[in-house]
């Protein structure tokens, strides 16, 4: 059984991830952190869901008490908030999975250009792992300091990869246009998100300049081995949580719907938490809300000479704390499904 930590426990990742490692066999949550200026309060309290369940407090991060209290930690935390913590937990002997966008690029230039500040400890992004299991499961289990995916990332990425790692895509017209429920936000997000603005709504948003952006370009172009480019349109759907998108994909030789089909089956033959749809069938989110699934399926428009593929994720799970847990556990030698098997619920 290992000790958990969660700092950010009472924002929305936070409370996802607690939910999920209630039912883990094999991990205890022994300490809770958020910015909770100065008051100490039971999770119960702030999550009522949670009461009967778990009966831990939560108070301001103390690094050195939260180290003593857990040998594993996650840190839901805002980007910028997890920079400076990640070298600290690492220096006094803990794993560490961050889901910000501090630790995912190889490249310290790329994270200052888009998220606006140097980075302190470059010298950890070439230790940190990209915690997509389907393409470092081996690097994930060996790594002490994962980066947890971005949401938008990992349906974009899983859409696009069997495709893309056979040759078999023109890496310089990929389009990719996602829609999210608004928990991708966060639970205090800023103006544009509350009811009146969201509901019986839908609007794109930071067209061509998604900090999304560089972070699918980069894991593209490794695996492609070249430079890909992407153009990138989220959308704000009036639905809580979950993502669906839609990637349209130019092929450079002809190809049929069920050849495509089975690229993507046979890239993905033995991913516990990917499940490829039949020949006209296409994914919806309310199959995947509640799961750690991504569930893809695609149509080649031979007209075109292109091929559509449709993936879709829940945004707090397989997009942030089932995934989280799926790393958790092949980091710690557990089966890689621990804790991730509940069926789909829409909360
Ligand atoms: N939401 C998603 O779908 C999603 C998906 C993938 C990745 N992510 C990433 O996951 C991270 C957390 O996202 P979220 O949606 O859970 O955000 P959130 O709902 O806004 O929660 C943020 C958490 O961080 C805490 N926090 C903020 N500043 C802090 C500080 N200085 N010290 C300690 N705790 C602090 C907050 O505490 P208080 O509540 O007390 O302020 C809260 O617990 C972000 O980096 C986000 O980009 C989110």
């Amino acid at each position: 059984m290992i000790k958990v930590g969660i700092v950010g426990a009472t924002g929305y990742g936070g409370e996802e991830l607690i939910r999920l490692l209630l039912s883990h066999p094999q991990a205890k949550i022994t300490a809770l952190a958020a910015k909770m200026d100065g008051k100490v309060a039971k999770i119960s309290n702030i999550f009522p869901g949670l009461q009967g369940k778990i009966d831990i407090t939560c108070s301001d991060l103390n690094v050195e008490e939260m180290a003593e209290g857990a040998d594993f930690l996650f840190l839901a935390l805002p980007h910028q908030v997890s920079l400076k913590l990640v070298p600290q937990f690492l220096k006094s002997g803990k794993k560490v999975i961050d889901f910000s966008a501090d630790y995912r690029f190889d490249d310290s230039e790329v994270y200052q250009k888009w998220y606006g500040v140097r980075h302190t400890s470059p010298e950890l992004l070439k230790e940190a792992v990209y915690g997509l299991p389907e393409l470092y499961r081996d690097e994930i289990r060996k790594a002490r300091l994962v980066a947890n995916p971005g949401c938008y990332p990992t349906s974009v990425i899983l859409g696009v990869a069997p495709l893309l790692f056979r040759g078999l895509v023109d890496t310089e017209s990929i389009i990719a246009d996602s829609k999210s429920g608004v928990s991708g936000a966060g639970r205090w997000p800023g103006e544009g998100f509350n009811f009146c603005e969201i509901e019986e709504n839908f609007k794109a948003y930071k067209i061509a300049g998604h900090r999304h952006q560089p972070e699918m370009e980069q894991e593209l172009s490794n695996l492609a081995k070249k430079e890909v480019r992407i153009s990138f349109t989220p959308h704000l759907v009036p639905m809580k949580r979950g993502i669906l998108t839609t990637l349209y994909l130019d092929l450079k030789e002809e190809m049929r719907t069920d050849g495509a089909l089975k690229d993507f089956q046979d890239f993905y033959k033995d991913e516990p938490f990917i499940k490829i749809l039949e020949s006209d069938k296409f994914p919806e989110v309310k199959n995947v809300c509640g799961t750690n699934f991504c569930h893809i399926g695609c149509k080649v428009d031979e007209r075109m000479k292109r091929v559509i593929v449709i993936s879709v994720i829940d945004n707090l799970i397989k997009g942030a704390s089932g995934q989280a847990v799926q790393n958790m556990n092949i980091m710690c030698g557990f089966n890689e499904k621990e804790g991730l098997e509940q069926v789909g619920i829409i909360p």
